[in-house]
């Protein structure tokens, strides 16, 4: 399959993300609207991106009692959203309930699990009761997220490799990426969109290496060459 960007659209409000969205060209990336912009926009921002023909990621990682939601999943596939996810660590019933709901639908978008936040160290784990390493934690949620219908999971592009092999058929989505010659901002765990792509990951979530280059276009044309020059250099 493949690889696709998909551009962050970290905004506080849907002036700027329009603003963003304008630059770029819906048959070269698909847009990620997460909990800032959705929270201040509502589902209006998304029914404009995609009126501009993009594909929207909508990023709200849900985590709640099952029937909460799958009710939550049916209004993201009523709004039309390509891509959708929530966290494994709900639990299968709760993936298994937004993965019956969506299937209703007449429009199914794909359903994607978070499985442990980057952001979360072995400290941070036991603080919450799970004595796992972080990685062996992953491995448990990605194989449990299978299990329970979902099309996929978001995974730093470290994890994709192990996750690759074990999973053959589920979609990685993997933030956490720097061109070579960009700055790596508060990412710690950065990986180039060429290491991403040879690690086995399908769509690559990126952000202010694209949102905040004084050409948005540009800077995502210097990716996509490099991606390419990769599948070349790897076909
Ligand atoms: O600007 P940058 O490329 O760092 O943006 C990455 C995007 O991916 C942000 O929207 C961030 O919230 C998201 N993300 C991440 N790491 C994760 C999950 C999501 O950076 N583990």
């Amino acid at each position: 399959m493949t690889a696709q960007i998909i551009v962050a659209l970290d905004y506080a409000n849907a002036t700027q993300a329009i603003h963003l969205a304008q630059r770029l060209d819906p048959s070269r990336c698909r847009l990620k609207v997460g909990k800032e912009l959705f929270t201040a926009s509502g589902p209006a921002v998304v029914e404009r991106l995609q009126t501009m023909g993009f594909a929207v990621f909508l990023d709200l990682k849900f985590h709640d009692i099952p029937q909460t939601v799958a009710r939550a999943s049916r209004a993201a596939a009523r709004l039309g959203v390509w891509m959708m996810n929530l966290h494994a660590s709900g639990g299968s019933r709760m993936m298994v309930a937004a993965r019956e709901a969506i299937d209703q639908e007449s429009h199914h978008p794909l359903l994607i699990a978070v499985t442990v936040l980057t952001s979360m160290d072995e400290e941070s784990l036991r603080e919450i009761g799970i004595f796992a390493s972080p990685p062996t934690q992953v491995n448990r949620l990605a194989a449990l997220a299978a299990h329970s219908g979902m099309d996929g999971v978001v995974c730093s592009a470290q994890e994709a490799t192990v996750l690759r092999q074990a999973h053959p058929q589920m979609l990685l989505v993997t933030p956490g990426i720097r061109p070579a010659h960009s700055a790596a901002d508060d990412q710690r765990r950065i990986l180039t969109p060429t290491q991403a792509l040879r690690a086995g990951s399908d769509h690559l979530v990126i952000g202010r290496p694209i949102t905040a280059a004084c050409d948005p276009a540009a800077a995502l044309a210097d990716i996509l060459a490099e991606m390419d020059r990769a599948a070349v250099g790897s076909g």
